[in-house]
């Protein structure tokens, strides 16, 4: 008997092996980056190159496109091509042989379109406007440049909401492209992240970094929710006070109690009851941490890398990506690190009253848990990071996959001024 149930473990370890180690190549141990380009890890500095060149020839190229004759560009990273979308032919020809362009017209891939910027530009501004008059559940509106026309996503569940199917009709006229996800689903059933492994790193719950997870508890209100860390920040002229982004959506009650808790792990740490929010303009807050056990970092958590590579990236600066298509990528407690290509740099976010402009939407999948956390994208070396805004709202399912939109550090500078970002010395 005792043979036998040895065997069976051994068959079991046999069986269990070959699945492990496929998980663990496909998902641990591939950088986010690799997975969304499908390319080996050790090409990933080349692609990245590439992308950095694509969107300097895009921004050499966008001052001559003007809103009639085309309607936006995008960059393509694995085609090494900046696509023009092009109403008028004649008019792309003599782009083409303008000294300034000359040198990367191997580059360009003009590419045929009906509707142009203006038009694009005059009906998605009536829809913004249109939104405002209702109180929804939630939509995400903006212009695609690749699919040429205005997209407003929001869940299939929230459909017969009044605010919802009346805003829906109102703008039925335009034909935008409406994209229902099943919430619940990537709600439900979170995707599995590969690294739920216990941590060996020390004092786990001391040194916070970003894309880890904040909780916030009302007592009054018994209820409790998780959000992400963005960024570090400080008071302009008070450089001792520490503040920890996150989305300003990200609240229970007027009693709130904020802790910090890390990726794979239960344990809270008190942060205290303090927090600015700024949701009126913008999906943003400082939380005051009020603990000098404390200790943050400027460097978003990638753990689920490989062992020992790129485990902490540093927040280098805060560049903005400036092309349609160029990666960006969050981090955050429920789904960790993973990236997406940009969709816009010019969307909304509507739920309830409030209307945030000028939000970045990328095509990622995230879940509720990982609002706030850092967006930001990647240097060259892996290492060093740009942060471009925190995670403010998203839509998925396992079908279609998922968007996000970004509040980005531009505005969220514009409307707290004094404070700023820390990054890494
Ligand atoms: C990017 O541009 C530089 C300068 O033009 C060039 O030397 C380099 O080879 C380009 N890199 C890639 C990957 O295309
Ligand atoms: C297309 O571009 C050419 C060259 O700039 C211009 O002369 C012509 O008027 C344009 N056509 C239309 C329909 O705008
Ligand atoms: C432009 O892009 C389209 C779609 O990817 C492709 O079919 C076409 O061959 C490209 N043209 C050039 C000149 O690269
Ligand atoms: C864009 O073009 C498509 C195809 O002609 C059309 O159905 C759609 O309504 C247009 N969208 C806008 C915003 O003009
Ligand atoms: C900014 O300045 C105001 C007025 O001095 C102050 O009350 C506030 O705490 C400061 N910090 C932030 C993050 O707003």
């Amino acid at each position: 008997m005792k043979g036998i149930y040895i065997l069976a473990n051994i068959l079991l370890f046999i069986i269990i092996l070959p699945k492990y180690l496929m998980v663990h190549s496909q998902n641990a141990l591939k950088e986010p980056l690799a997975t969304l380009w499908n390319i080996d890890n050790e090409d990933i500095p080349k692609y990245v190159n590439i992308e950095k060149n694509l969107s300097k020839v895009d921004e050499i190229l966008k001052p001559f496109l003007d809103n009639d004759n085309f309607a936006g560009t995008s960059i393509d990273v694995i085609q090494n091509m900046v696509f023009v979308y092009t109403l008028n032919f004649s008019r792309a020809e003599q782009i083409k042989n303008l000294i300034e362009i000359r040198p990367y017209v191997n580059f360009l891939n003009f590419t045929q379109v009906i509707n142009s910027t203006t038009n694009l530009n005059s009906i998605f501004e009536k829809i913004s406007n249109s939104v405002k008059n209702y109180k929804t559940m939630g939509f995400t509106g903006y212009v695609s440049v690749k699919v040429n026309n205005i997209v407003i996503a929001s869940c299939d569940e929230y459909k017969n909401n009044p605010g919802n199917s009346a805003f829906i009709n109102a703008i039925k006229i335009y034909y935008p492209i409406f994209t229902y996800y099943y919430c619940s689903q990537t709600y439900n059933n979170p995707p599995s992240t590969s690294n739920t492994m216990l941590e060996n790193r020390n004092n786990l719950d001391k040194i916070m970094l970003t894309g880890e997870g904040i909780n916030i508890f009302s007592k009054i209100r018994r209820s409790k929710t998780t959000c992400s860390a963005g960024f570090l920040a400080r008071d302009r002229d008070q450089q001792s006070i520490n503040y920890i982004a996150t989305a300003g959506h990200c609240r229970v009650g007027p009693d709130d109690f904020y802790y910090f808790r890390p990726w794979n792990s239960d344990r809270i740490t008190d942060l205290g009851t303090k927090s600015i929010n700024f949701l009126n303009l913008i999906d943003f807050q400082l939380i005051y941490i009020n603990n000098n056990n404390i200790k943050p970092k400027p460097s978003i958590r990638n753990t689920d890398a490989g062992p020992g590579q790129y485990r902490e990236l540093v927040i280098h600066d805060d560049i903005a990506v400036t092309s349609i298509g160029a990666h960006l990528c969050s981090s955050g407690f429920v789904t960790h690190v993973k990236c997406g290509y940009v969709e816009t740099l010019n969307g909304f976010n509507a739920f309830e009253e409030i209307f945030h402009a000028n939000v970045f939407v990328v095509g990622l999948l995230t879940i509720i848990g990982d609002s706030g956390g850092p967006i930001f994208s990647y240097h060259e070396d892996l290492l060093r990071v740009s942060l471009n805004g925190i995670l403010s709202a998203g839509f998925s399912d396992y079908v279609i996959g998922g968007i996000s939109s970004v509040a980005t550090l531009s505005s969220i500078f514009d409307i707290a001024k004094n404070i700023s970002l820390v990054i890494a010395d």
